[in-house]
């Protein structure tokens, strides 16, 4: 490999395995690696520890490091991990951009979610679906300020959005399907000077209350929209209720989801939709004669008074 392509891949912080190998980790990142090797029980199945103490030297699999020893990224998803996921040694991994820890059976000593005591101010990108997490604490959101993904489903929880989430302006995607969220509807997810990057809004099978107000995404950039399967918890039916309207201002979509929900009154005019491929709707209270361009799969089963007008 000619000297100057190494050198344009240091400045990157792109360097293939076996030259990064010749820099051993840093040993604030090794010490907090080893602890959470140890905690999380991540020996066996991914051989953290077991051949060398130094997770940059290629034998830690998922884990990858900078040309400086430091550790990006890991990710070990479907892992078979099970444990405790020490806040104190997450937050050690300053220059960690990627964590995907998603399909495992994580929790930590509160059982919620861990709470950084400082920042992790590279982290792009954080994968915890499917473990044993069982809630969200004040502030967790707020350690992470350049998030870009985040994704939370599938976990035990019972829950609400907190606000410090309002500090991730970088967000491009928020996953938390089925967390029982119990909130009402989460509005400052649809402001473009709050989230002016936001393109994937995911919230289905939760508790979520209210109504959409109608300038919801008006103008935004969320191509994918699933706020289906909205559960009452005191009685049969849906919490999420009112019109669809607030669909004709968002003009990125390209799928949204709104499948049993308790929304009322005519289907929305999609016609400035000029992107939109799926419209699903099923099991709703909605009314009036569908006018899709053919583009768009429709879904609008269960909905008896559709096909005739309001
Ligand atoms: C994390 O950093 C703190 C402060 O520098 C230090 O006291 C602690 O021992 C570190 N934890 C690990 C696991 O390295
Ligand atoms: C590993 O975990 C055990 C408890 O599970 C703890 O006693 C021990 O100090 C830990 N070792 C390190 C290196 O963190
Ligand atoms: C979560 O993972 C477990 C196994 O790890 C699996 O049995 C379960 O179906 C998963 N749940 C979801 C919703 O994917
Ligand atoms: C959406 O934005 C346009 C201005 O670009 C405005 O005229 C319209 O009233 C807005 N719609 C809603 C429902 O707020």
């Amino acid at each position: 490999m000619p000297a100057l392509l190494i050198l344009v891949l240091m400045f990157l912080g792109h360097l293939p395995t076996w030259i990064a190998a010749a820099t051993p980790a840093n040993r604030g990142d090794a010490a907090a690696m080893l602890a959470l090797a140890n905690s999380t029980g991540t020996a066996s199945p991914l051989g953290w520890g077991v051949k060398s103490s130094d997770p940059c030297d290629g034998t830690w699999a998922g884990v990858t490091c900078n040309a400086v020893g430091r550790v990006t990224s890991i990710h070990a998803s479907h892992a078979g991990l099970a444990g405790v996921l020490h806040a104190s040694d997450l937050g050690n991994l300053t220059f960690l951009a990627e964590l995907d820890l998603s399909f495992n059976s994580l929790t930590t000593p509160t059982g919620d979610l861990p709470l950084l005591s400082s920042p992790l101010q590279h982290l792009r990108s954080l994968d915890l679906r499917n473990n044993s997490f069982y809630g969200i604490p004040e502030g967790f959101f707020a350690g992470f300020p350049n998030i870009e993904t985040i994704a939370l489903d599938d976990n035990p929880m019972i829950s609400q959005i907190r606000p410090d989430v309002l500090t991730c302006s970088r967000l491009r995607s928020f996953s938390a399907n089925n967390i029982r969220l119990l909130i009402r509807f989460p509005y400052y997810f649809g402001s473009t000077l709050v989230f002016p990057a936001l393109e994937r809004l995911s919230l289905a099978g939760n508790e979520i209350t209210g109504t959409v107000p109608p300038g919801f995404g008006n103008h935004s950039k969320i191509k994918y929209l699933d706020i289906s399967r909205q559960k009452d918890s005191l009685e049969p039916g849906s919490s999420l209720m009112g019109r669809m309207d607030f669909i004709s201002g968002m003009e990125s979509l390209v799928e949204v989801r709104m499948d049993h929900d308790g929304f009322v009154g005519p289907l929305p005019d999609t016609s400035k939709l000029v992107n939109l491929r799926v419209f699903s709707a099923a099991g709703n209270k909605l009314c009036g004669v569908p006018k899709f361009a053919g583009s768009v799969a429709v879904n609008l089963d269960g909905n008896p008074d559709v096909g005739s007008p309001c």
